[in-house]
């Protein structure tokens, strides 16, 4: 069990060297960004996934959101008056899906935040994912070279939550956030990974039992939280150092300081406390991986989950 996952780690590291290989294999070519194909293309073999999913607010926020008042006040605050338009709401609100490479650039909104929004845009890691001829190991490295977030790939996964849910995605210009914040828009200081991820968006089929949907246990729990505020702690850090709106910069201050409260008792994240950065995050979830910490933040994990 244990070796399994050394190797996995083992393999997502390579997976880092791909990516550093291949940008200087590529160098002289084009790099087209990779694009999302939908979540119907999951279904066809996740069913389980896909049930889950459906019954979520991510899916049925897709029908309604951009309906009410503040939707388009915001919409319109931000530049384009149409939500599914604007370039900004479509990051977090949307699943930007394209037939091929060619359409890329005009992809469209399909469904709310999706599969990929979570395991990344899957037109490059697509072939390799369903070539199940290619032994484990070297599918995971080139899956994740190609973009590919994996399940046990436990800090990503947080922080991607972390940036839609803490509105510091790096790629939204941190302007068009804070004039989000300014009009209105929901903003949770205290939004928790554990809390948000253990209610109606889990899914977690694993062996031996790949037909129930499994809740964690206290350990993982315990970890899973610890990763989880590490990785707020980290997106507000970056977020405060891009913005000059003192409304923005106090939510995530707010978020900051709510993480290291979270922290404060957790020995291995000492480093991390002194200095926020996405390394020291990680090598704090690498460090924990093995360990039981609900002695340590047992008293803090949620007992109700969205
Ligand atoms: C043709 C069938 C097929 C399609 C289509 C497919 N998958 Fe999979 N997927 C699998 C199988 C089988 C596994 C089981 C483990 C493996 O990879 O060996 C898997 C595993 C996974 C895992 C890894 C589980 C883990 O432990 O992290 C993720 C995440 C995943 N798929 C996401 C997706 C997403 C997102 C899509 C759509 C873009 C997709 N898959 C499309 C068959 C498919
Ligand atoms: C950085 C990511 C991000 C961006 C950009 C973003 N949103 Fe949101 N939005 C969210 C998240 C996350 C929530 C859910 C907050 C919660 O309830 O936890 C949300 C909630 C909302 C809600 C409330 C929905 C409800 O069900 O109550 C509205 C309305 C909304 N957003 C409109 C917009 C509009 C319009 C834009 C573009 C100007 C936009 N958002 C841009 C992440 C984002
Ligand atoms: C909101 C983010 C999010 C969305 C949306 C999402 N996933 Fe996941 N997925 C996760 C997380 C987090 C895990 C890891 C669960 C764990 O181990 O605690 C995971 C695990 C998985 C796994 C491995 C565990 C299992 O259930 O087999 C597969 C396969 C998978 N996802 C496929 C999908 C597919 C297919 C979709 C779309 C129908 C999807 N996911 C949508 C976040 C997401
Ligand atoms: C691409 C951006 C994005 C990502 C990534 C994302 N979310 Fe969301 N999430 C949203 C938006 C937007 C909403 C609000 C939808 C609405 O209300 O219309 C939302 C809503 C939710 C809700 C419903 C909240 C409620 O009050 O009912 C839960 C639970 C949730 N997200 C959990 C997660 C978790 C856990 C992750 C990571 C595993 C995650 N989300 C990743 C954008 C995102």
């Amino acid at each position: 069990m244990f070796s399994l996952q050394n190797k996995i780690i083992v393999a997502a590291i390579a997976g880092m060297f791909l990516i550093l290989g291949g940008a200087v294999i590529l160098s002289g070519q084009s790099m087209a960004e990779p694009f999302n194909q939908g979540p119907k293309k999951c279904a066809e073999c996740h069913k389980a996934e896909f049930q889950i999913w459906e019954e979520t607010k991510h899916a049925k926020s897709f029908k309604k959101v951009h309906k009410s008042k503040l939707a388009k006040a915001l919409a319109k605050a931000t530049g384009n008056k149409s939500m599914k338009k604007n370039e900004t709401c479509v990051q977090c609100h949307y699943t930007l899906v394209a037939k091929d490479a060619a359409s890329a650039a005009k992809a469209k909104p399909k469904a709310g935040p999706s599969c990929e929004s979570c395991h990344g845009a899957s037109s490059d890691w697509f072939t390799i994912h369903n070539n199940r001829a290619e032994p484990k190991d070297e599918r995971i490295v080139a899956a994740t070279a190609a973009g590919m977030r994996w399940s046990f790939d436990r800090y990503g996964i947080a922080e991607n939550c972390n940036e839609c849910h803490g509105l510091a995605n790096a790629n939204i210009d941190p302007e068009k956030l804070a004039i989000m914040l300014e009009n209105g828009h929901p903003a949770k200081p205290d939004w928790e990974y554990v809390k948000y991820s253990q209610g109606s968006i889990r899914h977690r089929f694993y062996p031996p039992d790949m037909t129930k949907n499994a809740e964690m246990t206290p350990a993982e729990m315990s970890r899973a939280f610890v990763v989880g505020q590490a990785a707020k702690l980290v997106s507000a850090t970056i977020a405060i150092s891009r913005s000059g709106s003192p409304k923005f910069i106090e939510f995530q201050q707010a978020r900051a300081e709510a993480a290291r409260a979270a922290l404060s008792g957790v020995d291995a994240a000492k480093t991390l406390i002194e200095n926020p950065n996405r390394e020291n995050a990680v090598a704090l979830t690498a460090a924990i991986k093995d360990q039981d910490l609900s002695g340590t933040v047992g008293g803090l994990l949620p007992t109700e989950f969205k």
